[in-house]
């Protein structure tokens, strides 16, 4: 018995389960994202009353970067399918993120249709008979479907197709059977852009929207209680550790994203957990808050695509042999050329359309093509801020 607790205690744990802290984990719990989980229940609650005659229901979910949109959104479809199978009805919730899934309308139409029913998809199939095929079985197999679009702006802004027309427009374009879909919600990180969508596809889609907004010190303070609880040792940090990442979190640059948050109790973990101690200290979190780079976070490494994920890497080797913040889309293919040859891997023909893309995400600023750097990064910190970015973007990072 003795000898059980001699060996689990001979090193040092801070970190219980990494899983609990990491972006893709979603806790039962939302604090302070209780009103709008209610909010988006109410709202399509009305449908589970007449599933016989459902009305297509769209719903805008707006709110800046790491404020729980995603977390809320699938929380609620998963407390919406359990109420539809109470009552008997066969619903089913399928989220998609655009950033992994949404490469063309035809991918994201054959990726929805493959959730509702594997045989739905084929690799031949337009994206028309992707989708009306889809709306044909539900009718057929008396089935409902609940949609969640996130990051809808990104896909506008990168692939600029009739997506939301078609979606927004369903009711109208189905006249098959009965449409079988309750509603769609769209999230995005701000209205803008609605200003790149045609009149048509607006004036369906709404102008109104449920805002999430940013989270406050205090509310990052209780949002990391609970993971920290879920995720380490009780006596590995104080709450004063906690109420120094949710002040640095709540504070520009970062502005209340919780998965800094987030990052900072993981990467200060690992830090003391690698130097030999039982517990956090503040000098830890200092240490990890001065060499993170707020821009880019786990999560938007994590859903980088591979020919992305070393384009990225190219972008960080140019910028760091040019000593200046800004590099040149040439200096860029280069370091691309040689990061390739390191990882042994076979460069892609079209660089420039995956700095596009990695501009789409936010990651890195265009602002001509011999004037490409990382979004708001100070020039004076670059230097350590690459470095860190490189090892997180390997997977290194402690
Ligand atoms: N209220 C909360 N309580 C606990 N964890 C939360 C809360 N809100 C968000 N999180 C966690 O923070 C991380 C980021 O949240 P989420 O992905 O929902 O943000 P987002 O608003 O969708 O951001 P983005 O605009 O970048 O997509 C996730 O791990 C999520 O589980
Ligand atoms: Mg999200």
């Amino acid at each position: 018995m003795w000898e059980k607790y001699v060996e689990a205690g001979s090193v040092p744990e801070i970190i219980r389960d990494r899983g609990k802290l990491s972006p893709r984990y979603i806790p039962e719990e939302l604090p302070h994202r209780e009103s709008q989980i209610e909010a988006l229940k109410s709202l399509y609650m009305g449908s589970l009353e007449k599933p016989t005659r459902p009305f297509l229901q769209i719903c805008q979910v707006i709110g800046p970067v790491g404020t729980g949109k995603t977390a809320s959104c699938i929380r609620f479809g998963s407390a919406f399918e359990a109420e539809s199978k109470r009552r008997g009805i066969d619903l089913s919730h399928v989220y998609v993120n655009l950033k992994i899934h949404g490469a063309s309308r035809q991918i994201l139409y054959g990726h929805i249709a493959g959730k509702v029913a594997q045989r739905l998809y084929s690799r031949g199939l337009g994206a028309n008979e992707l989708l009306y095929g889809m709306l044909r079985y539900l009718d057929r197999e008396h089935k409902f479907l609940l949609i969640t679009l996130d990051e809808i702006d990104y896909y506008v802004r990168h692939v600029r197709d009739q997506v939301i027309y078609d979606l927004t427009r369903l009711n109208e374009a189905y006249s098959d059977g009965a449409l079988n879909v309750f509603g769609i919600v769209f999230t995005a990180r701000s209205t803008e852009f609605h200003g790149q969508l045609e009149r048509a596809e607006l004036s369906t889609l709404g102008r109104t929207f449920m805002e999430f907004p940013a989270y406050t010190s205090t509310q990052l303070f209780d949002i990391l209680q609970h993971r920290a609880q879920e995720a380490l040792n009780r006596g590995a940090y104080t709450d004063e550790i906690l109420e120094y990442i949710a002040d640095v979190t709540a504070s520009p640059p970062v502005n209340g994203d919780v998965r800094y948050a987030l990052d900072l109790l993981l990467f200060s973990g690992n830090l003391a957990e690698g130097r030999g101690h039982d517990a956090i200290m503040p000098e830890d979190v200092r240490r990890v808050h001065g060499e993170t780079y707020p821009h880019v976070t786990s999560e938007d490494i994590a859903n980088l695509p591979e020919e992305e994920r070393v384009a990225l890497m190219g972008v960080v080797r140019a910028l760091q042999i040019a000593r200046d913040p800004y590099v040149t889309l040439k200096n860029i293919r280069e370091m691309y050329k040689v990061v390739c040859e390191g990882l042994g891997e076979k460069p892609s023909k079209e660089v420039e359309a995956l700095v596009q893309d990695l501009h789409d995400r936010g990651i890195i600023e265009i602002r001509k093509l011999t004037k490409i750097g990382m979004t708001g990064a100070p020039a004076q910190e670059l230097d350590k801020f690459l470095s860190n970015l490189m090892d997180r973007v390997r997977g290194t990072y402690p």
